[in-house]
């Protein structure tokens, strides 16, 4: 064999164990739910909810933030444990039998829609359609069998902030990049994310945003985000793994999935 074709073919072999390898490591750190995946939206210019790492104090949180604005706590639990039973694979294995609730985020037609997890994942699970922008498509996000997942749940380290006189509430969810929940306020509560990036939308309780409760976050981010006048711009910010958002009570908010998203929410009531 010629010395070039030789060079080539070892070129070829040492390029073909290099990609292999980085599938590898990108499939640990995304417990293998971004394979295949694009993301139709960025993250923000500009984060402007305050991020705070884990020296906040207690005080410190009632006293800034529990009744006045949102903020974003870094590195305050260890949920390595939990997030490695959060691994595509692994729940799967544990718990692709057990049937989850599908819902659209419409806010007219309920549609709900129970299957099997794993059902959801190979055949439901993908990215935002772009060409239908409605809050028709079906995904997991709460309405959690505690008894059939219960095992998963109390592996889960809440944020150990708790507002006096609440407890809380859990919320799972697994979906598609380009999907979110269009804006609405509830009580207090955290989010965070296991694997993916959620990028977050905010409002405060006097200030109502301008949207159509029919159409996805993504669409909203498309067509209306980019004319809002500066006045009219919402506190925003996209957390990661190993972050968790506080959202006061009432306080307007719509989120969108930058990456496939295995999340978790507790609400304090
Ligand atoms: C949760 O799962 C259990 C066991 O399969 C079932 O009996 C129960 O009806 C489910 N609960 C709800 C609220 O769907
Ligand atoms: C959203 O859809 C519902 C049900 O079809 C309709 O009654 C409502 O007027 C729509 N809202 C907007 C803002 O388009």
């Amino acid at each position: 064999m010629a010395l070039f074709t030789r060079l080539y073919l070892l070129l070829m072999a040492v390029r073909v164990a290099l990609s292999l390898d980085k599938q590898t490591e990108y499939t640990e750190c995304d417990g293998g739910w971004q394979w295949n995946n694009y993301s139709p939206v960025q993250e923000e210019e500009r984060c402007t909810v305050e991020r705070r790492d884990a020296s906040i104090t207690y005080s410190e949180f009632i006293e800034k933030y529990a009744y006045k604005r949102p903020v974003i706590i870094q590195g305050i639990t260890d949920n390595s444990e939990f997030q490695s039973l959060c691994r595509k694979e692994q729940l799967i294995r544990t718990y692709g039998d057990c049937s989850v609730r599908l819902s659209t985020a419409n806010t007219y037609s309920y549609e709900k829609v129970d299957v099997p997890f794993q059902e959801y994942v190979e055949h439901y699970l993908r990215p935002q359609d772009l060409d239908s922008l409605g809050v028709d498509t079906l995904y997991f996000f709460g309405d959690n069998n505690f008894t059939e997942w219960g095992s998963l749940f109390q592996k889960y380290t809440p944020p150990p902030f708790k507002l006096p006189g609440t407890t809380g509430a859990y919320s799972f969810g697994i979906a598609g990049s380009g999907t979110g929940v269009p804006f609405h306020w509830h009580g207090p509560g955290y989010s965070e994310v296991i694997y993916g990036r959620k990028r977050w939308f905010l409002y405060p309780p006097d200030k109502t945003p301008e949207f159509n409760p029919n159409r996805t976050t993504l669409s909203w981010m498309l067509e209306t985000y980019p004319l809002l006048p500066a006045a009219e711009r919402p506190v925003e910010c996209t957390i990661r793994p190993g972050e968790v958002l506080y959202f006061p009570d009432r306080w307007w908010h719509a989120t969108l999935n930058l990456d496939t998203s295995v999340f978790i929410s507790t609400f304090l009531g």
